[in-house]
């Protein structure tokens, strides 16, 4: 009896063995086999890894073209120089902010900076230090007999005109002392403080051959004043006053190049030119009308304005000065 017993469970724990090394083999098998897991494959992996594969071969693309890239030669632009003469007034740090603002937007511009002046400012050196531009900081101050008095109207004297002289004096002895000579390309354009430019003006200029036109917005007591184009050539003037002037043009609407200036060293403003003569007393000795070349689509764009900015009031700061209130002299507008 006790040995059927053993027998029995004898069988039984072979049979147990035998069904549990069966499992663990079919385990093993399956642990081999490739399985069919689209279902439990998540489509974002599926994305990520078709992703992984493409930039791959961007990359590779990129490796290849950089290799077989030569460096490419941009012939260097030729740099503006802009002459902007300035005199000391409450809207002057203003005017010259916005100003620089602008230029920073230009490639390859030289600021030429004359204050009319008989030194340097703190106000101009301190905003031409931080401005982030190329540029030179000038002075000349304005003959006593010549400079416009508290109250007189603004068309009696010429402004700025020995301070553009200045600027042209420096451009042509520094750049004489420039590898070059006088067979530098360059343009020389004068843009005053107050004005209005478009980043387009600059490069329309960048171009000039000699001199070079274009319209100007809001001068003259007209809309805008321009060269009238025809077959390409400057025929006559649109302006409302002595068309017949040698060159009818504001300052803002002409530049020149440097080579130019740089074979005319005589060339400068004359202070003692009638009043609305001053650009003409430059141009006439440089260029003729016919040699003109228009800008800014044949002419037919203003991209620059003659905008003139409102002198602001101070009737409050002199009635609280008065009373010994005013605004701090310490802190600079
Ligand atoms: C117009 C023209 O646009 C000027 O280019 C020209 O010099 C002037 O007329 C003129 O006939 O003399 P307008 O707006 O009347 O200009 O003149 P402002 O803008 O008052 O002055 C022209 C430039 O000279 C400015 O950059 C200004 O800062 C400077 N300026 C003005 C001085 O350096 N000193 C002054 O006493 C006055
Ligand atoms: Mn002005």
């Amino acid at each position: 009896m006790a040995t059927r017993m053993k027998l029995k469970l004898k069988t039984v724990f072979v049979l147990y063995f035998m069904v549990s090394l069966l499992g663990l083999v079919y385990a093993l098998m399956q642990l081999g086999q490739r399985c069919d897991c689209t279902e439990h494959d998540m489509p974002k992996d599926r994305t990520i890894s078709r992703l992984r594969g493409e930039l791959h071969r961007f990359q590779e693309q990129i490796r290849k073209s950089e290799a077989t890239k030569q460096p490419q030669k941009q012939p260097a632009k030729p740099t503006i120089f802009v002459i902007t003469p300035t005199y000391a007034r409450l809207v002057q740090k203003a005017e010259l902010t916005r100003l620089s603002h602008t230029f920073l937007h230009v490639p390859q511009l030289h600021w030429i900076v004359v204050e009319d002046s008989p030194h340097k400012t703190p106000l101009v050196t301190d905003l031409l230090v931080k401005s982030g531009l190329t540029y030179t900081h000038l002075h000349m101050p304005t003959a006593k007999d010549r400079k416009l008095q508290e109250g007189d109207p603004s068309w009696l004297k010429p402004r700025g005109v020995e301070q553009r002289n200045e600027g042209l004096r420096w451009l042509r002895e520094d750049r004489r002392a420039q590898p070059g000579g006088d067979n530098q390309q360059g343009v020389v354009y004068f843009a005053d403080d107050d004005n209005t430019y478009s980043l387009q003006i600059f490069e329309e200029m960048r171009t000039t051959e000699r001199v070079s036109v274009w319209p100007v917005g809001l001068v003259g007591g007209m809309k805008y004043e321009r060269p009238v184009v025809e077959g390409g050539k400057v025929v006559r003037f649109h302006t409302g006053w002595r068309p017949s002037r040698p060159f009818p043009m504001d300052m803002a609407g002409f530049a020149v190049s440097l080579k130019l200036v740089l074979a005319n060293p005589e060339s400068c403003f004359d202070g003692d030119a009638p009043m609305g003569f001053l650009e003409s007393s430059f141009l006439q000795g440089l260029v003729t009308m016919d040699e003109l070349e228009p800008k800014a689509d044949n002419c037919s764009k203003v991209l620059v304005w003659h905008t003139r900015t409102e002198k602001p009031k101070m009737k409050r700061e002199e009635a609280l000065q008065a009373q010994g209130l005013g605004s701090d002299r310490a802190v600079e507008v």
